[in-house]
């Protein structure tokens, strides 16, 4: 008897290779049980398969079967395995069996990929996200019960539905993360943990420990059996450190030096302290207009400088330009700079008078159709741009700073800085008085008007604490 051990309970690949190996080594479907590495096997031997060599002899198998298997092996029957490999068996010797739908096993494998693509069909039906999280810190988050262990194969198709937001699904099986980038998949929720809706944020930040650093694409390399079914501190706490270390080290240095060019910023930024003492805002802007220190410059029209006179006492950084901003060429000129000037004006603080720029300066989307969704700039491209903050805030000297959400305030502050907690604060950082609070169109977004006039109000109020730190240091000079 051969005992075929796969690594997770949907390792179609490794069900694939050894299904090869044995039908060339006519290993009979009788003799093999499959069976799912568990964790107590990693690191055993004996859970290493031997399967003899491959012989040079071919098979080849329609490609319907190939599809099918895919979708059967996601099936909760824990006899897949097996009748797949019966079924590839029988195809050795009978290519057209997948047509003979009253062979049993041929209708037993068409029934379950039925169930499976139902399944999937359900679950983009009826899973609904829910906000978690304020602002521009906003994740969305929703709980699933797939009946089959669909949740890989039916992430996709949310990705591209949600691309604009980070989202995570949580099931018993898996967990699926979307950062705007990339899926990631972490270990599922426990039944028993099964969230309520007042749960739910509660078990997402459980799950969400690196949801929006390298240390995440760790899991997705780990073969599943390492971490499915561990406690989640054994795996949490790993990941937490990795976090810590990719996000503050030389990781992420190495990271952010990686695309420039010869002529490019990193180059002007040895420049002596003297020399960037005497860049002016236009040749800044100048220089930023072929910055290629990260690969937004790509997609996007133009680099969008800060503007503002270079003698401005308070400078203003947004996150990034948007679809207006970065056809127009100018910071805040859309709907949320329509918002900011309404509250500037509210709070007292002349627009003209102040220096307003991004954290990052090239527009970051996914097209949709015609439009062009905004997504939040990563970790990584808010390094590679601090250089220009860093040089802006170097020819400016403004007596403060304030930063309009978390994006800018990560920035400006050097480490990612819940807005909630800090808003409000004077913040001696490096010198540099820092204020933080909220993004204009965090205040668009709200869905309810009371909320909307409320959150406005608390807006023009850390805005106001910005006129009148302004007003008392022009009085002191
Ligand atoms: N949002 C920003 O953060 N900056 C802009 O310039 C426009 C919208």
């Amino acid at each position: 008897m051969r005992i075929i051990v796969l690594d997770n309970d949907t390792d179609f690949e490794g069900w694939r290779r050894a299904a090869r190996r044995l039908a060339l080594n006519d290993v009979k479907p009788a003799e093999v049980t499959w069976t799912i590495r568990r964790d107590d096997e990693l690191s055993s031997a004996s859970c290493m398969n031997e399967l003899p060599d491959v012989p040079q002899a071919q098979f080849n198998v329609p490609a319907k079967f190939v599809e099918l298997a895919k979708a059967a092996i996601l099936h909760r029957n824990d006899e897949r395995f097996a009748l797949l490999y019966r079924l590839l068996w029988r195809l050795r010797s009978h290519h057209d069996l997948l047509s003979a739908t009253d062979d049993p096993d041929v209708a037993e494998v068409h029934a379950m990929a039925r169930a499976v693509y139902c399944d999937i069909d359900r679950m983009h039906a009826h899973l609904r996200f829910r906000e978690i999280g304020r602002e521009r810190a906003a994740h969305y988050v929703a709980w699933f019960e797939p009946e089959h262990r669909i949740v890989e194969l039916a992430a996709p198709f949310f990705a591209g539905r949600f691309a604009d937001m980070p989202w995570s699904i949580l099931t018993p099986d898996v967990s699926a993360h979307w950062d705007g980038h990339a899926i990631s998949i972490t270990p599922g929720v426990a039944k028993s943990e099964v969230p309520s809706e007042d749960r739910l944020e509660e078990a997402w930040r459980r799950h969400d420990i690196g949801l929006f650093n390298p240390a995440r694409l760790k899991v997705m390399e780990m073969p599943q059996a390492y971490w499915r079914n561990l406690p989640e501190d054994s795996i949490i706490k790993p990941l937490i450190e990795d976090a810590m270390r990719m996000t503050s080290g030389p990781f992420i240095a190495r990271k952010a030096a990686e695309p420039r060019k010869p002529q490019d910023p990193p180059m002007a930024r040895k420049q002596t302290q003297n020399a960037q003492a005497r860049d002016t805002i236009s040749a800044l802007r100048d220089e930023a207009a072929d910055c290629r220190a990260c690969p937004l410059w790509k997609d996007a029209t133009q680099t969008v400088f800060g503007e503002g006179p270079q003698s401005a006492t308070l400078m203003l950084v947004g996150e990034q330009p948007g679809d207006k901003e970065d056809l127009a060429g100018h910071p805040f000129v859309g709907p949320a700079g329509q918002m900011l000037d309404r509250a500037l004006e509210d709070a007292g603080i002349d627009r003209g008078k102040v220096y307003i720029t991004n954290a990052v300066k090239h527009f970051k989307f996914v097209p949709r159709g015609k439009v062009r969704l905004h997504q939040k700039p990563n970790t990584p491209e808010i390094r590679a741009c601090r250089q220009w903050y860093e040089r802006e805030l170097a020819a400016i000297k403004p007596e403060l700073v304030v930063a309009l959400g978390a994006t800018a305030a990560q920035s400006v502050l050097g480490k990612i800085t819940p807005i909630n907690k800090n808003r409000g604060q004077l913040i001696d950082h490096d010198g540099t008085k820092v204020l933080v609070t909220v993004h204009p169109s965090y205040l668009l977004r709200l869905p309810h008007e009371k909320a909307k006039a409320l959150e406005y109000q608390r807006f023009i109020d850390d805005l106001k604490i910005a006129a009148d730190q302004l007003r008392n240091s022009a009085r002191a000079a």
